[in-house]
């Protein structure tokens, strides 16, 4: 079936002009890093997001939030990119165009050397003042400091230096809005181009989930990689149902090797 699915899509991928590459927690699942939904194992399957992931929920605990993010990014920086983040950042030089768009906020894609990574949803090393909204410059120093009490634990946030609030994470949380330049990015993208294709969502999340239905509505193939059978949230697309890390290296491999 997926033999089937690859054989069909390499040709689609090999003349595509302009590829968008639309990714989620899934395309990181197999550097370690647990997914949102996932039974059992996804962040949100273990907490509750109104908790964690929303302005609210850090004015009413900012050491709980800021904790679990700090012991989040922690987290991330002992992780490796895959073999899916590394083939996507090799298609790069194999198509014309590629735009890469994820609702990740870890920095795997760039680590594996893809540029100009559209990050819908902020991201975890870009922590910034919750009220003025300056960078935070010392988010390196903060390493040495916390690790010890990062382990998902409360943690008090820094204070800004310009106007002493506190520092929250670089992420967007439930109920704001997605970062301006990016969304109109991502969406001009997927309004233009020939080739979309979905790695490891589960396509729920607003406004990014109307993505690949952009795409598709302007006339581009759609095709998502997703291990779960197709969920018809997206019946027009072709899916090929694996992993990230077994199915985009071996499309890459079909399409130009
Ligand atoms: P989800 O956790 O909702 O979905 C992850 C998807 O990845 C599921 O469809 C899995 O089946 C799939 N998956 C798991 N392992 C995989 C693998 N090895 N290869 C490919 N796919 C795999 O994560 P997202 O769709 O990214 O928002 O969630 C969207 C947003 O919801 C996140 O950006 C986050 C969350 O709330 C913010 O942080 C603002």
């Amino acid at each position: 079936m997926n033999e089937e699915a690859i054989e069909h899509c390499s040709p689609v991928l090999r003349q595509a002009q302009h590829l968008v590459v639309f990714t989620g927690a899934g395309v990181s699942a197999e550097s370690g890093i647990p997914t949102f939904r996932d039974a059992l194992t996804g962040l949100w399957a273990l907490h509750d997001p109104m908790d964690l992931a929303t302005p609210a929920a850090f004015e009413r605990d900012p050491a709980l939030v800021w904790g679990w993010y700090e012991s989040r990014r922690l987290q991330l920086q002992g992780k490796e990119p895959n073999p899916a983040h590394h083939a996507l950042a090799n298609l790069a030089s194999q198509v014309p165009r590629l735009t890469l768009i994820t609702q990740n906020v870890d920095d795997l894609h760039e680590r594996a050397g893809s540029t100009g990574v559209i990050h819908l949803h902020g991201d975890l090393q870009s922590p910034r003042c919750s009220v003025c909204a300056a960078p935070y410059a010392a988010a390196a120093e903060l390493d040495l400091a916390t690790t010890a009490q990062a382990d998902g634990g409360r943690m008090t946030p820094p204070h800004c230096s310009q106007c002493n609030s506190p520092i929250r994470p670089g992420v967007v949380w439930f109920g704001e809005s997605l970062p301006e330049h990016a969304l109109q990015s991502a969406f001009e993208a997927a309004g233009r181009c020939d080739l979309l294709l979905s790695v490891g969502t589960s396509g729920v999340v607003q406004p990014a989930a109307l993505i690949p239905d952009v795409a598709a509505q302007q006339g581009a193939y759609v095709i998502h990689i997703n291990p779960e059978p197709n969920h018809g949230q997206y019946p027009e697309a072709t899916h090929i149902q694996g992993r990230a890390g077994q199915i985009l290296p071996e499309l890459v491999a079909r399409a130009f090797g």
